[in-house]
């Protein structure tokens, strides 16, 4: 299944079977409040065993990093110089196999590994599996910082893949990641040696196909989970928003996020933390007990993070 760019509704979306498209919800937005206790939020985390967390580029804007939507400060607000037919084909494939230079200088500049540092919110997925909870971990983002704050990669399911690889778009040759990281950073084109194609890190794109492991684990996951919590998404994308509506109806769901997004607030047992992530963190951790863990687990992390970097 691939994630492609074009605005649709979808209400019933399964995974397996439903169209894959840029959909949007916003039309059909249910409520305009949502409950909101942080008090009740926390407590039915206290009680939860098996706990599901989706999330998108918001979780990382507290590290430095726009997200794509955001009016002002996201990437698509922000791209008029790279003269593109529209904002999302910098990340499409049929445009980048014959333009990839935008791509290219948004990947030398957020670039995994070099400028960016997790956050609380990372630390916070952290803790949750410290605390048992976890049951799997979906992430849309392709910065690494889940990884980066100690997560297990067996709990990561990272739907939009990663910069851990790379290829060639026309033959799909492996191509070298220190070679490409080289390359971009010295404003080179990495080309492929194989058949002159252009090369980009494995990251999905619209058009491409999501990794296999993801509608396997977000069915299995979402129906045995007691929460799902979705943190700094706008849902727009498909297929991965749809794992927001896979729990079963009476399972408890948990925004954390600046907006109401998705079907939140139509469901029995939904919840949400408007506004800022970080504060919306740092008080549900309060109110679970969690401050002292949250700030130990950060700079255990951040002490390794500084070693590794010697
Ligand atoms: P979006 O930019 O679409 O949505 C980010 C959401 O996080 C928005 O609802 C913001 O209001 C919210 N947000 C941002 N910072 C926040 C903060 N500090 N506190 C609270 N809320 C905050 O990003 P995604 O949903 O991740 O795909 O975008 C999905 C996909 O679209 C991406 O994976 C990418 C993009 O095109 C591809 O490029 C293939």
């Amino acid at each position: 299944m691939q994630i492609v760019r074009r605005s649709l509704c979808l209400l019933n979306l399964n995974l397996k079977n439903g169209v894959n498209v840029c959909g949007s919800f916003s039309s059909v937005r249910w409520k305009s409040e949502i409950y909101s206790d942080v008090d009740a939020i926390a407590k039915r985390i206290s009680e939860s065993s098996s706990i599901v967390v989706m999330s998108g580029a918001g979780l990382s804007t507290a590290s430095g990093i726009p997200d794509f939507r955001s009016p002002t400060t996201g990437i698509y607000a922000n791209l008029e110089k790279f003269k593109l037919p529209y904002p999302e084909a910098i990340f499409e494939l049929e445009y980048f196999k014959t333009n990839p230079g935008a791509f290219n200088i948004w990947a030398k500049e957020y670039f995994p590994g070099i400028n960016f540092l997790p956050n609380k919110g990372h630390y916070f997925i952290k803790l949750l599996e410290e605390k048992g909870k976890l049951s799997k971990y979906f992430t849309q983002n392709i910065d690494g910082l889940e990884r980066l704050a100690g997560v297990d990669p067996s709990k990561i399911c990272e739907a939009h893949g990663t910069f851990s690889s790379a290829s060639c778009t026309s033959c799909q040759e492996p191509y070298p990641m220190e070679d490409l990281k080289s390359e971009l950073m010295s404003d080179l084109t990495p080309v492929c040696k194989k058949c002159n194609g252009f090369v980009k890190p494995d990251i999905v794109f619209f058009g491409e196909n999501l990794p296999k492991r993801f509608f396997d684990d977000a069915e299995f996951d979402c129906l045995f989970s007691d929460l799902l919590i979705c943190v700094g998404t706008s849902l727009e994308v498909y297929p991965f928003a749809g794992i927001v509506d896979l729990p079963r109806h009476n399972t408890a769901r948990l925004l954390i996020n600046n907006e109401i997004v998705g079907s939140f607030g139509s469901r029995p047992n939904d919840t949400g933390l408007l506004g800022d992530i970080q504060k919306n963190i740092e008080a549900l951790c309060d109110k679970l007990g969690w401050s002292d863990d949250l700030t130990e687990i950060q700079l255990e992390n951040e002490i390794k993070i500084m070693k590794n970097q010697k």
